[in-house]
């Protein structure tokens, strides 16, 4: 195991987010190429990324980060296509970047959407093979692997209420889609460093919860958002209150705990809970937080809940191992200051610092496609114009670049 020397400083995309190509070289298409809810909005072209990626690592060297956070899409891989992300690590590891790659961050293959997606347990085994096939091309030339992305939303939004794709619905039944995604990832690690990877880790989003008058109420919220994905892969364990309704099989939790060289935070705010409305079928319900200024998305700016977050983790889990955020910032309308954005980003890096963690990575490199909210929320260090495709380094760009030169 070789993490990184020193604090890493670094910059996160995602494949679906900003590579658009859809059809090149035979990829197939994903649950969210033409998820109906994006009423129209697609991201076939996006930031054209996967023709642009000499451009995009140009940027990169001039902002002079240590590392590059991008994902692979598994839909490309289907189609045989591993020579863009040949392409694109060459030209990081010319640039002097280390490339830290996400296997997957959310574009399930309809194929293997179809056959049950995360729902199915065997989609964690389908998961493996696609790890091996990526680690037997790109092994020697990554600096960190991260299995999965945020598997919290994608079972909360995608399984449990719809908001994202696949677009399910099933409240509670969508516990087993948090199970195959915990195999999924354990299984990973296993192909991972079956074929030699350097570092291998994980990018769990993780938020405080604050209590507004009813403690159970966050802790139930807590266990779904938190540690329904930390418990396993920390502790082989489920939290108490939803181990039954886990489609455990023995073995399974030796599986998802299998160590790891590091835990990747994602963090963007906390969370307020109260206990829920008559009628709700949920046992909490989500409140503001107007004592804070906001993001563009609406979200509160708490940088102290990110040094929260890092110490309640640490005091849950005794072996905690390195600590890397692997996504921190903010969407903000297009300002040629880009005051709110570089106060974001100087306070939540120094809470990084401050909570001992080995590294930092801002969302986004460059403005992308949002998901459900399209390409109306801008987290780019970098405007891009979707007309054009023409980027243009931000004020946080520069400030950024002064940061991690410091
Ligand atoms: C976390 C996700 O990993 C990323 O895809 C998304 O764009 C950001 N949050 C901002 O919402």
């Amino acid at each position: 195991m070789t993490l990184p020397d020193g604090f890493l400083w670094g910059v996160s995309t995602s494949a679906f987010q900003v590579e658009g190509a859809f059809t090149a070289a035979g990829r197939r298409p994903s649950v969210w190429d033409a998820f109906p809810a994006l009423g129209g909005r697609d991201a076939s072209v996006a930031c054209d990324h996967y023709h642009r990626y000499r451009e995009d690592v140009a940027l990169l060297r001039s902002l002079g980060v240590g590392a590059y956070r991008f994902s692979i899409s598994w839909p490309r891989v289907l189609a045989g296509d591993l020579g863009f992300y040949d392409r694109l690590v060459d030209e990081l590891l010319a640039a002097g970047i280390a490339p830290v790659v996400t296997l997957y961050h959310w574009d399930t293959p309809v194929e293997v959407e179809e056959a049950g997606g995360w729902l199915e347990r065997d989609t964690a085994r389908r998961f493996a093979d696609y790890a091996t096939t990526v680690a037997d091309r790109l092994v020697d030339r990554v600096a960190m692997w991260i299995p999965v992305n945020e598997p919290a939303i994608v079972t909360l939004l995608g399984h449990a209420i719809g908001q994202h794709a696949p677009g399910r619905s099933l409240l509670f039944d969508a516990l087993p889609a948090a199970h195959h995604l915990n195999l999924g990832h354990g299984l990973a690690v296993g192909a991972l460093r079956a074929a030699g990877a350097r570092a291998v880790g994980t990018a769990n989003n993780h938020t405080p919860v604050w209590a507004d008058g009813d403690p159970a109420a966050a802790d139930a919220y807590a266990d779904l958002h938190n540690w329904l994905f930390a418990d396993p892969l920390l502790a082989g364990r489920y939290p108490d209150r939803l181990a039954e309704r886990m489609p455990v099989r023995d073995g399974d939790l030796a599986v998802t705990s299998a160590p790891l060289d590091f835990y990747g935070v994602n963090y963007y705010n906390p969370t307020r809970v109260r206990a829920p409305s008559p009628g709700n079928p949920l046992p909490f319900e989500l409140v503001d937080i107007p004592e804070y200024p906001r993001t563009g998305f609406g979200w509160p700016v708490v940088p102290a809940g990110l040094t929260e977050m890092i110490s309640v983790l640490r005091n849950r889990f005794v072996d905690l191992p390195p600590i890397y955020v692997t996504e921190s910032g903010c969407s903000y309308e297009h300002s040629p200051e880009d005051t709110e954005r570089i106060g974001y980003l100087a306070a939540h890096a120094d809470a990084a610092l401050e909570a001992g963690a080995r590294g930092y990575f801002v969302w986004s490199l460059m403005d992308n496609f949002e998901w459900d909210s399209g390409y109306s929320q801008r987290f780019g260090l970098v405007h891009v114009d979707y007309e054009t495709l023409e980027r243009t380094p931000r004020a946080s760009f520069g400030w950024y670049r002064d940061r991690v030169r410091r």
